[in-house]
């Protein structure tokens, strides 16, 4: 196939394109804005492959930009959308990148496939794989969220998933699209931007810098490790059914705090580094979805978390370049700004 993958210059999107090209015969055309989160660097070993870079292309551009989106689109045969501002914490500093990369860059893509899809006779179709999170459904207390229940995002940042959401399922309604919508869980791994939960605390923790853990740091997150992020929605690219919602999850729920305790096991530091901050605003307190709908068709996640967080540890150990490089210019004000005055406040954890 000739696929289109947008934002495929980020953690979960070049993850994507790494395992897709080595495991199938696809060429890939990558789209990406490289914002502060996207980097060349993240397809640098693709790129500098002999053989596998003959069957991927990068193009720096914005999805939310036609004249760039429309031929890339038309001359493909499914669109796989990683693109989209990511950071909940910095939906609430600013939410405007969001709304306009979540939903007018979104339509802008639709709107390609419709085009180039003519009068809707059949004859071309172009499938869309629309990459969103656990995170439209809000804080779950107890049980797990199915496909079929409400969404009720409460960041902007889920709120700019979930209308992405509604737009991709209005497509495909009213206009026949091949649309697929992917919910996955908190993902961790490789090639994650520091400005993550588990990349903020391993990268803090080598520094012997604090771990600001917001609130009382019993929130709940069930970790899914980007390989098998990446696995899930080529499979689900390839095997998902048209108009399609499918939730990604291993089921490897933990606190926050647990997370921390375990980072910094690895690591051999100690939990004196970890600071109780103020709380993230809004801060949904548990995610949990029901992977069942996936698993019937005929994938499950294999990573355990224990053994995926070591791996990860060992590979920011391993590659301080990679992340110091993104820590650097405009990451001290974001920095100073998320938690300067929370970690003046800070007390022990
Ligand atoms: P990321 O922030 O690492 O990567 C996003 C990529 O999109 C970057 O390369 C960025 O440059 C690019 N991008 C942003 N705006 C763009 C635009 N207007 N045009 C073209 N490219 C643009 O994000 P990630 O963690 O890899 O997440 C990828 C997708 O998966 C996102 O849609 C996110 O909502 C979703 N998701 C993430 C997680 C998670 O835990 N990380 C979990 C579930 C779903
Ligand atoms: O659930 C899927 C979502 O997971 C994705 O859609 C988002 O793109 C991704 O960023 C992630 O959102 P979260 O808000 O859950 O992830 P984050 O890494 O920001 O935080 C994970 C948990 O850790 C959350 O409960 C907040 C907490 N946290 C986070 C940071 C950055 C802290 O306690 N301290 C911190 O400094």
């Amino acid at each position: 196939m000739r696929l289109l993958v947008t934002g495929g210059a980020g953690f979960i999107g070049s993850t994507f394109v790494r395992r897709r090209l080595s495991t199938n015969d696809d060429e890939i055309v990558v789209l990406d804005k490289l914002t502060y989160a996207g980097s060349r660097a993240n397809l640098a070993d693709l790129e500098a492959d002999p053989t596998l870079s003959r069957r991927l292309r990068f193009v720096e551009g914005d999805i939310a930009d036609p004249e760039i989106v429309n031929d890339l689109v038309s001359s493909s045969d499914a669109v796989i959308n990683f693109a989209a501002e990511s950071h909940v914490d910095r939906s609430i500093i600013d939410s405007s990148a969001f709304l306009r990369t979540g939903v007018l860059g979104l339509h802008t893509i639709l709107e390609a496939a419709r085009a180039a899809e003519g009068d809707g006779d059949g004859a071309r179709s172009i499938r869309v794989v629309q990459v969103s999170t656990d995170e439209v459904y809000g804080p779950v207390i107890t049980g797990d969220s199915r496909e079929e229940d409400r969404l009720d995002p409460r960041s902007p940042y889920s709120a700019a998933k979930a209308a992405g959401e509604l737009l991709v399922k209005a497509y495909g309604a009213t206009y026949g699209l091949d649309v697929v919508i992917t919910r996955g869980a908190n993902t961790y791994g490789p090639r994650q931007h520091p400005e993550k939960f588990i990349p903020l605390f391993i990268t803090n923790a080598i520094d012997d810098q604090p771990l600001p853990l917001y609130g009382d740091g019993q929130q709940r997150r069930d970790w899914l490790h980007v390989d098998d992020h990446a696995d899930a929605v080529g499979f689900l690219l390839d095997h998902g059914e048209t108009g399609g919602v499918y939730n990604v999850c291993r089921q490897e729920e933990r606190t926050n705090r647990e997370v921390a305790e375990r980072v910094l096991g690895e690591l051999s530091k100690p939990w004196s580094l970890v600071r109780t901050v103020p709380d993230r605003p809004a801060h949904d307190r548990r995610y949990a979805i029901d992977p069942s709908r996936l698993h019937a068709l005929g994938w499950s996640a294999q990573v355990p978390f224990e053994q995926g967080l070591r791996d990860t540890v060992r590979w920011y150990s391993d590659n301080p370049a990679w992340w110091r490089a993104l820590r650097d210019g405009a990451w001290d004000r974001y920095y100073e700004h998320q938690y300067g005055w929370r970690l003046a406040q800070s007390v022990e954890a």
